[in-house]
């Protein structure tokens, strides 16, 4: 039984798991907090953090029907992610594994994204024995990144983007057409009513031949259209067209270089996960181009895709069954821990 801890950005998550299977996971979000500012206040996160996760922990243990006295190890998100945000729960999971004398873990937030895709929903469960070597595309707010996950915890990073994520490009595209943040599960919306092809958007890097990406000249460029199209905010078809064009500029992005690195690595399965993977043009092409190209394909669950402790539980328990051993009591935060100083071997 372990007891897992996320704090890294605006999700406050406590989960229990338990031999792979999630006994409980709690989120409390404060989107709507952040909202009013047009993005996260590191301030206010840390504060809203402080308020929630002691009610969130008990919380996910009471749903489990557990104790902490039950407890075998305690993990929480270590990095990366908003200092003061991380140091919440990674503090208060290490108090907690150091007061119950056991084992505490540190967890890297995009390595638990990783590995989301083996989990399956109802019930909640990691099939780590259908897993396979894989091609992973991380998409979140912060982060847009393809892993080649070569077998179980052994992973390298093949490329990242440059500048912008997958996700800010969404929501930095929203603001500009006035809507509220996070924009990309608004856009995800108002892109189902639009045509994809109605205005041509630029697929920044899509024949590069290295697997990093680049989304600030596509933000750019949706930012002049706006300035010299402004009559188009007055109509909600073209609002929606808008919308369903800048979202394929970014999924054909994403879907052509993740099969394209699968390919050229002779891999064939695709994994996705993150927030961003919650956006259904996103799910259906990866769907379509796989079953095309005979690739097996892994979407993260959405409740999963999104911040939770779930994940970082689920990988916790898989390192300790690895082998990994307690990290020190004394260990701190890493705000900007770089995946690959988090990968085991290569
Ligand atoms: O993984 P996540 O919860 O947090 C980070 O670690 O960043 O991802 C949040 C990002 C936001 O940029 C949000 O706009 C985007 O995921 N997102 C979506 C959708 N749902 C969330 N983007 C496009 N379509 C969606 N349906
Ligand atoms: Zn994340």
């Amino acid at each position: 039984m372990l007891l897992a801890l996320e704090t890294s950005c605006d999700e406050t998550s406590a989960a229990v798991v338990h031999n792979g299977r999630v006994l409980s996971s709690v989120v409390s979000s404060q989107i709507r907090l952040h909202s009013e500012y047009g993005g996260v206040v590191p301030e206010l996160a840390a504060r809203e953090h402080l308020r929630n996760l002691i009610p969130v922990t008990t919380a996910a243990l009471a749903q489990a029907r557990v104790t902490a006295d039950h407890l075998e190890a305690v993990a929480a998100t270590q990095g990366p992610g908003l200092p003061h945000a991380l140091m919440t729960g990674f503090k208060t999971a290490q108090a907690m594994a150091f007061a119950l004398r056991k084992p505490f873990l540190g967890i890297h937030h995009h390595e638990a994204h990783l590995y989301s895709p083996w989990v399956s929903s109802r019930p909640l469960a990691a099939y780590f024995t259908s897993f396979e070597p894989n091609i992973s595309l991380i998409v979140s707010g912060g982060h847009t990144m393809l892993v080649h996950v070569r077998s179980e915890l052994k992973h390298r990073l093949l490329g990242s983007t440059m500048d912008d994520a997958a996700g800010e490009c969404f929501d930095k595209t929203g603001k500009l057409i006035g809507l509220p943040y996070p924009a990309g599960p608004e856009i995800d919306r108002l892109a189902e009513k639009g045509n994809p092809k109605a205005f041509d958007f630029p697929r920044p890097m899509i024949n590069d031949p290295g697997d990093d990406f680049s989304f600030s000249g596509l933000k750019t460029s949706v930012r002049y259209f706006v300035r010299d199209h402004p009559a188009l905010l007055d109509s909600s078809k073209d609002i929606s067209d808008l919308c369903a064009s800048v979202q394929a500029a970014i999924v054909d992005v994403l879907v052509k270089k993740t099969v394209k690195a699968a390919r050229r690595l002779g891999v064939q399965c695709i994994t996705a996960s993150g927030g961003v993977t919650c956006n259904r043009a996103l799910r259906r092409e990866l769907t379509a181009v796989c079953q095309a190209n005979r690739l097996k394909l892994r979407l993260a669950e959405n409740e999963l895709c999104t911040d939770n402790a779930a994940m970082v539980g689920i990988l916790a328990e898989r390192k300790l069954r690895h082998g990994r051993q307690s990290d020190p009591f004394t260990g701190e935060i890493r705000p900007n821990w770089p995946l690959e100083e988090a990968l085991a071997v290569v």
